[in-house]
């Protein structure tokens, strides 16, 4: 394993994760009751916009019930568990944390998923599957961890059937250097962003066609505005899976945003001829 993975993944080592989640969920209802994965959802989609982020992307990769999809750096594993209520898929994740598999087993147990969704501790940069295996590929916040792109989106390429599709929600490099801490990074050893135009170039250079691009940074920049004015949110939150600073490293990300210095993309390919 490279530094850069293990910074990163000391990063997301979330000591005692599922008993801390054990706890908060008290507050939602008794252990042997159900919870829906909307019920979840103000603890289980590490990104921004949260679970209406995820539904918009989901619609772009026209996800249908047969279709098997993978989850890459599937966290906590809110993606995976709303993909399969939403539109009655398989969805495979796998995340570099060990900590964030078990409490991503745990909580889709809770809702009664498992037969649906699974997890696996696994590199993105070395993804445990034969070729051709997955018809949708999702990426959400995840691709600035991580310092090898052409190696990543050669392996999404690898596992995604051909003409199917990678669709990608991330953060980038705009017009300067972040302040840190970051949700993603205390330290810039764990932070390796592109730019927009990067991204599309990396991933195409892997074998994509773009479909779909879009500038998300204000829609995003929106979203943080109305975090702020509403004040600290209700427990169980995301403080619970990433610790009690976790609220300082997610205003820095919207002070980044609103300097100009981050943006926000979203992006669908289409897995193109390997060499074309
Ligand atoms: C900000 S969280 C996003 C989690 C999830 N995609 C979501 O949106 O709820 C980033 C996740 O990527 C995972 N990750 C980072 N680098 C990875 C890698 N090389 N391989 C697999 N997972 C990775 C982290 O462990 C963490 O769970």
């Amino acid at each position: 394993m490279s530094d850069a993975l293990d910074n990163v993944r000391d990063h997301y080592r979330a000591a005692g994760l599922t008993e801390r989640l054990k706890t908060a969920l008290r507050a939602l209802g008794p252990e042997e009751q159900r919870l829906t994965p909307q019920q979840l959802g103000v603890l289980d989609q590490f990104h921004t916009r949260g679970l209406t982020a995820t539904a918009e992307l989901a619609t772009l990769s026209r996800i249908t019930a047969d279709m098997s999809v993978l989850d890459i750096g599937s966290g906590v594993g809110g993606p995976a568990r709303f993909l399969a209520a939403a539109y009655g898929c398989q969805v495979t994740g796998v995340d570099l944390s060990e900590s964030f598999v078990d409490a991503a087993r745990y909580l889709t147990a809770r809702t009664g998923q498992s037969g649906q969704v699974s997890f696996q501790t696994a590199s993105a940069l070395e993804l445990p599957f034969n070729d051709g295996r997955f018809d949708v590929v999702l990426l959400q916040h995840v691709a600035m961890n991580i310092s090898d792109r052409p190696r990543l989106y050669r392996e999404i390429r690898r596992v995604l059937k051909f003409g199917s599709r990678f669709a990608t929600f991330d953060v980038v490099l705009d017009s300067g250097e972040p302040h840190y801490p970051v949700p993603w990074a205390r330290t810039p050893a764990t932070s390796f962003l592109l730019t927009a135009v990067a991204t599309r170039e990396a991933v195409e250079a892997a074998g994509f066609h773009t479909l779909a691009w879009q500038d998300d940074t204000e829609a995003a920049k929106a979203w943080f505005a109305q975090l702020g004015a509403s004040g600290p949110p209700p427990s169980p939150n995301l403080g619970t899976v990433m610790g009690p600073d976790f609220a300082r490293l997610a205003a820095n990300l919207g002070r980044n945003l609103g300097e100009g210095r981050l943006g926000i993309l979203t992006a669908v390919f289409e897995a193109a001829s390997i060499n074309a």
